[in-house]
């Protein structure tokens, strides 16, 4: 059986709220003042839509694309829409597979996976980073809000077991494949993308950074 978040999808903005308050909401918007105004914007396993909106509202004229395996939270999406005022003009919500899922090319300049890529394991990862970015328009921007393993000493170790529990978790509720996380950085390097801006929370726990392509970098600061 596959991962689904469908059991999960009418509980995780509660749970969201219950575990991390706002803090998971600002690593997601954290640069979406900063960014080039995107014209066209992928958003990969976007589950509740609490991106989604505060996308839409930054960017009324963007063509947004979401993509997401889950069925239920696609509703939860479109759900958060409704609630915030918001319609789906120029708002694509796509039910998919992203392992088998392929994007048409070269067209958009925005990609976003928030909390997404530590869903799974190294292998599914080489596999789909390549064709997201390829995805992507040669200039574009990366938006990536994910949790991590904190760098040293107590915060180290506060990390991993907040990690191995979530995963065991989320093993059981969801079938994540991921037994351990996988730092997604190497494999957006491959793909010529480097990182512009990151902040990191909860002790590093948390990160979100902007990955940029093809403009002139300035150092990550
Ligand atoms: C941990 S949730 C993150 C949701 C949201 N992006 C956030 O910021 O909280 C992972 C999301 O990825 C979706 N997902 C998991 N595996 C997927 C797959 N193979 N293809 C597409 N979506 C997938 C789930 O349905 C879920 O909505």
């Amino acid at each position: 059986m596959s991962m689904s978040f469908d059991t999960l999808a009418s509980a995780y903005p509660l749970l969201e709220r219950l575990a991390a308050g706002e803090k998971m909401q600002r690593c997601r918007t954290a640069f979406l003042e900063e960014i080039p105004p995107p014209s066209c914007v992928l958003t990969l396993g976007e589950g509740h839509g609490r991106f989604l909106s505060a996308c839409r509202s930054r960017f009324p004229d963007a063509e947004i694309t979401c993509v997401d395996s889950s069925a239920e939270m696609l509703r939860q999406a479109r759900r958060e829409l409704g609630r915030r005022g918001l319609d789906e003009t120029r708002v694509h919500l796509i039910q998919s597979d992203l392992l088998s899922w392929a994007p048409p090319r070269g067209v958009f300049d925005l990609i976003v996976t928030h909390y997404f890529l530590d869903c799974f394991r190294a292998d599914q990862i080489a596999l789909m980073v390549p064709r997201i970015a390829a995805a992507a328009l040669p200039e574009a921007s990366w938006l990536l809000a994910d949790f991590q393993m904190a760098a040293h000493g107590w915060r180290r170790l506060r990390s991993q077991c907040i990690l191995a529990l979530m995963h065991a978790f989320f093993r059981v509720v969801t079938r994540l494949p991921a037994r351990t996380l996988t730092p997604p950085e190497p494999f957006l390097k491959m793909e010529g993308f480097q990182e512009h801006r990151r902040i990191e929370m909860e002790w590093g726990l948390m990160k979100s950074a902007w990955w940029r392509r093809g403009a002139a970098q300035s150092p990550s600061p």
